[in-house]
């Protein structure tokens, strides 16, 4: 039996959507478990770009299942969308199942959410979705569950929904007892674990590989590989601790050449150098096998490119420079044709952070990527 898991090992943005796209093909079912219409992934076909928030990034592959787990909050308006996009771009909708376990996000967690965060002193910068206090009821025993919603609620949206909505534990054993190959793809990322991560500058659900078995309704032996996404620098949108951040013309540059604005919200992102101490962080939480490092071609004119490889006892942080390199890089295709100085950047993270990195992502397309 087989499930792989694929998290972000930074503060979510690292790019997850089209890196699930490229390993979606390998696979029968893509299962998301955890967060709600908080994340947002994009996907870029052709001239098309398309974000996601909640149906699972396999939708390109045809003859992928998708599946959203029990872990999740589901706004129901913001599927109806996507199903309507889905429906536009002539992909089957009749492979997205629900699990009856997933928790609904009504109109009142999203007041609640846009007002806590008005009342607090040094607001969180939640995405304004309704995710915490959604998660919030759930734990309070308070929440509804997909499957109550649906039995009690009558409008044409929720008949909609019923028809996705199944047994989602049936569902996924259903699945693994056929010997199906399950990926389960991770939102946000290991920073925002609501354990873990920067607390309480956190989302409200685990984010880490731990959670896609209590997500998906799994027991952990059953899980094969774990592979990580980092970018080849750090973002984070919102407030809280952020130990690489750049606040000069080289963070600009980042967020400029990254396109680094929301995908969700369009808030500007905060940009700083890849931050290997919390990327060994992320491989501990996470039992990282491999990982995927995404935009690297953002970083293609840098005279230098940063990592901070360790922090020091007054705040302050060890940067490590490397000579930046000028090519561009969006037309490799393997890891050993890269510039040399680009080559020297990848091989000191994976030195540093101690996983391999088996995939380079060079630009924002389908193909863009060097193995
Ligand atoms: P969350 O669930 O919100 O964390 O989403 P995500 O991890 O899927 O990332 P998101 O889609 O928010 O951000 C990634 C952005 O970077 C998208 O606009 C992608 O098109 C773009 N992108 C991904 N990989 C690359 C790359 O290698 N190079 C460049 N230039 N852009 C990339
Ligand atoms: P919430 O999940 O909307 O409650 O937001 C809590 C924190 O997580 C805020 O800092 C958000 O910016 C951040 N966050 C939530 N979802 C994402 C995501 O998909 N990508 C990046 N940051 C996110
Ligand atoms: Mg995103």
């Amino acid at each position: 039996m087989s499930v792989d898991v694929i998290v972000g090992l930074q503060w979510g943005d690292e790019g997850k959507g089209r890196i699930v796209d490229f390993y979606a093909r390998e696979y029968d079912v893509v299962a998301r478990f955890s967060g709600g219409d908080n994340a947002g992934h994009s996907l870029v076909v052709g001239n098309e770009r398309i974000a996601l928030r909640l149906v699972p990034s396999g939708v390109l592959q045809e003859k992928n299942e998708l599946f959203i787990g029990g872990g999740c909050v589901v706004n129901l308006e913001t599927l109806v969308e996507e199903l309507d996009l889905l429906a536009k771009l002539g992909v089957d909708a009749h492979r997205l199942f629900i699990s009856d376990r997933a928790h609904v996000v009504l109109q009142t967690h999203i007041e609640a959410d846009k007002r806590r965060e008005a009342e607090r002193a040094q607001p969180i910068g939640t995405t304004g979705r309704g995710i915490g206090p959604a998660y919030a009821d759930r734990a309070s025993r308070v929440g509804v569950p997909l499957r109550e919603y649906c039995e009690r609620a009558s409008t044409p949206q929720a008949k909609r929904v019923s028809a996705h909505v199944v047994d989602g534990v049936a569902y996924i054993h259903e699945r693994l007892a056929q010997r199906k190959r399950v990926l389960a793809e991770g939102a946000q990322g290991t920073m925002l674990d609501v354990i873990y991560g920067t607390y309480p500058y956190v989302t409200s659900s685990s984010t880490i590989a731990g959670a896609a078995c209590t997500g998906l309704g799994i027991g952990p032996k059953v899980v094969n590989r774990v592979i990580g996404i980092a970018k080849a620098y750090c973002t984070r949108v919102g407030a809280g601790p952020f130990p690489s951040e750049l606040h000069g013309r080289e963070g600009e540059r980042l967020r400029e050449r990254g396109r680094e604005f929301g995908t969700v919200t369009g808030r500007p992102r905060r940009c700083g150098w890849f931050d290997a101490v919390l990327a060994r962080y992320a491989v501990q939480l996470n039992g990282i096998d491999a990982v995927a490092l995404t935009k690297l071609d953002v970083l293609s004119g840098f005279e230098r490119v940063g990592i901070v490889t360790a922090y020091t006892s007054d705040g302050a942080n060890e940067t490590q420079y490397l000579e930046g390199w000028a090519e561009e890089i969006r037309g490799i295709r393997r890891i050993p044709d890269l510039p040399p100085a680009a080559g020297r950047f990848v091989t000191t993270l994976q030195n540093l952070i101690g996983v391999p990195i088996e995939l380079v992502s060079v630009g924002p397309e389908r193909d863009d990527l060097a193995r």
